[in-house]
C-alpha cells in the first residue's frame, strides 16, 4: 500500500506502506505526538480524530468503535485512530491536544437532555481580592490577570480528573467524579486540586504577575454529595449542567473562608469521604451558613500529611516543562553522554523527538490521576519502545538521567527540592516497572 496521512494543524504529511498499522500507530512511528492514554485498546478516547477528508480510505467502524461513537454522539468524522486502518491518503486533525479538551471529553459522558443523580465533590474557588483590582487596574490588564488565573488555577482541576464546570465573575467552579470515581477518589482529587491551585497562585504571583505588583488571592471552598448532572437546557442549546443542594453549600463554604480568614475549607461529608489521618486539618468550626437551618462543621486544609506524589509532580510540571525545548536537549545531552551506544537508537529529528518526551511526560502526569488507564497505556509505552530497540537495561540510565535533569532545570529553591525529586524517583519507578517487557 501507498498511501499518506496529511496532519493538518501540523502542517505535515507521511507516508504510510504498512496497511497494518492504525492511524495512532502511525503518529507515533513517525513520532508525532498523539495522546492515548489507554495505549491503544479503545477504552479512553483520547486518541481521537476529526477526518477532514479521505474518510472513505478508511477501515469502517469495529464495535467497540461503534458503541463508543454512539454514546457520545460522534458525527461520523470522528474516528478513534487506535482503532482505524488506513486503505488511502486522508487528512485529518488530532482533537485531545490540551487540558482544556480534555474537560471536553469528560463532559460527553454527562447524560443528554436528562439529569442523572452522581456522587461529587464540588470546589468553588473565589479571587480575593477582585472588587479592589477592578477599580485599580484597567480593563485590558484586568482581563490579561484574569485569564492568567483562571488558566493556572483550572489546570489543577483538570489534572485531577476534573472538570471546570463554570466561571461565575471571578469564581472558578471544578466538579470531580461526574464520570464515575469512588468518594474517596473524588474527594482526594478535589483536596489535592485545591492544594495545587494554591501553588499555581503563588507561582503566578511570583512569576508572571510580577510586573503588575497585586498580589492575588484565593479562599476555596469543598463540598461533597449528590447533584444531577447533565446537559440541561432549550433542546437548541444544552449546557453542561450540575445542580442540588451540595453545589449551593459548597458556594457557601466558600464564603466562610472570608469569614475565618482560611484559603481551603471543606464540609464534614468530604472529611468523611477521605482518609483523616492524611491531610493536615489546622482548625475546625461550627457554622450556620447562610440559607440553611442546620449547623455545619467545617475544616481547615492545610496540606497532606506526607509527600503527596501525584501533588508533587503536578506542581512542579510547569516549571520543569516551561521551556521544553531546553528541557529535552538537556535530557538527551545527559543520555548520550551518559550512555553513548543509545545513540544509535534515536534514527530521527531530535527536535521532533524532544517534543515527543515533553509531551509524553505531561501525559503521564496528568494519567496518573485516571488510573483505569494508567497500566494499560504504559504497557503499551513499553512495548513501542522495544519496537524502537529499547532494552531492559536502558530503563535506570533513563531514570537516573531524567532526575538528574529535573534537578538541574528546577534550580536550587529555598527549601530545596527534595519532595519533588523524590516524588519523581518514586512515580519513575511505577512507570518504568510498568513498561518493562514481561519475560519471555
Ligand atoms: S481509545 Fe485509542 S488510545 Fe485509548
Amino acid at each position: 500500500m501507498n498511501a499518506s496521512v496529511t496532519y493538518m494543524g501540523l502542517n505535515r504529511t507521511v507516508l504510510v506502506e504498512d496497511d497494518a498499522s492504525s492511524l495512532l500507530d502511525i503518529s507515533l512511528d513517525n513520532q508525532i505526538p498523539h495522546m492515548h492514554e489507554c495505549g491503544g485498546y479503545g477504552r479512553c478516547t483520547t486518541c481521537r480524530v476529526r477526518i477532514v477528508e479521505g474518510s472513505q480510505n478508511l477501515s469502517r467502524r469495529n464495535r467497540a468503535e461503534q458503541e463508543m461513537a454512539q454514546s457520545r454522539n460522534w458525527d461520523p468524522t470522528i474516528r478513534l485512530a487506535c482503532q482505524t486502518y488506513l486503505k488511502g491518503n486522508v487528512s485529518l486533525q488530532r482533537l485531545i491536544w490540551s487540558m482544556g479538551e480534555v474537560n471536553q471529553l469528560q463532559k460527553e459522558l454527562a447524560p443528554e437532555g436528562k439529569a442523572e443523580e452522581r456522587s461529587i465533590a464540588i470546589l468553588f474557588c473565589d479571587l480575593r481580592n477582585f472588587t479592589s483590582l477592578s477599580s485599580a487596574n484597567l480593563n485590558f490588564d484586568l482581563a490579561f490577570m484574569l485569564n492568567k488565573f483562571y488558566t493556572a488555577l483550572g489546570e489543577p482541576i483538570l489534572m485531577n480528573n476534573g472538570i471546570i464546570y463554570q466561571y461565575v465573575g471571578d469564581e472558578i467552579v471544578g466538579v470531580f467524579g461526574t464520570t464515575g470515581g469512588n468518594r474517596e477518589k473524588n474527594c482526594t482529587d478535589a483536596i489535592r486540586a485545591a492544594l495545587g491551585m494554591q501553588f499555581a497562585l503563588s507561582r503566578l504571583n511570583k512569576m508572571e504577575l510580577e510586573d503588575f505588583k497585586v498580589e492575588l488571592k484565593s479562599g476555596i471552598g469543598i463540598n461533597f454529595g449528590k447533584a444531577y448532572v447533565g446537559h440541561l437546557g432549550h433542546p437548541t442549546h444544552r449546557q453542561f449542567s450540575v445542580i442540588g443542594d451540595p453545589v449551593n453549600v459548597a458556594s457557601r463554604i466558600q464564603e466562610q473562608t472570608k469569614v475565618h480568614n482560611a484559603r481551603i475549607l471543606i464540609s464534614e461529608s468530604v472529611l468523611k469521604g477521605i482518609r483523616e489521618q492524611d491531610v493536615e486539618i489546622a482548625r475546625s468550626f461550627k457554622t450556620l451558613l447562610s440559607g440553611k437551618e442546620n449547623i455545619c462543621n467545617l475544616f481547615e486544609v492545610l496540606g497532606f500529611k506526607e509527600m503527596d506524589m501525584k501533588l508533587e509532580l503536578q506542581a512542579s510540571l510547569h516549571q520543569l516543562l516551561e521551556d521544553q525545548e531546553r528541557f529535552a536537549s538537556l535530557f538527551y545531552e545527559k543520555l548520550f553522554q551518559t550512555a553513548p551506544s543509545v545513540r544509535a537508537l534515536f534514527k530521527r529529528d531530535m527536535t521532533e523527538q524532544g517534543r515527543l518526551l515533553t509531551h509524553m511526560l505531561g501525559g503521564l502526569v496528568y494519567s496518573m490521576s485516571r488510573p483505569d488507564y494508567f497500566h494499560s497505556g504504559l504497557k503499551n509505552l513499553g512495548i513501542n519502545h522495544q519496537k524502537y530497540g529499547v532494552k531492559p537495561e536502558h530503563y535506570p540510565i533513563v531514570k537516573t538521567v531524567l532526575i538528574s535533569t529535573i534537578q538541574e532545570v528546577l534550580g536550587e529553591e529555598e527549601d530545596g527540592n527534595s519532595k519533588v525529586l523524590s516524588a519523581w524517583s518514586e512515580a519513575l519507578n511505577v512507570v518504568l516497572e510498568a513498561m518493562k517487557p514481561l519475560p519471555e
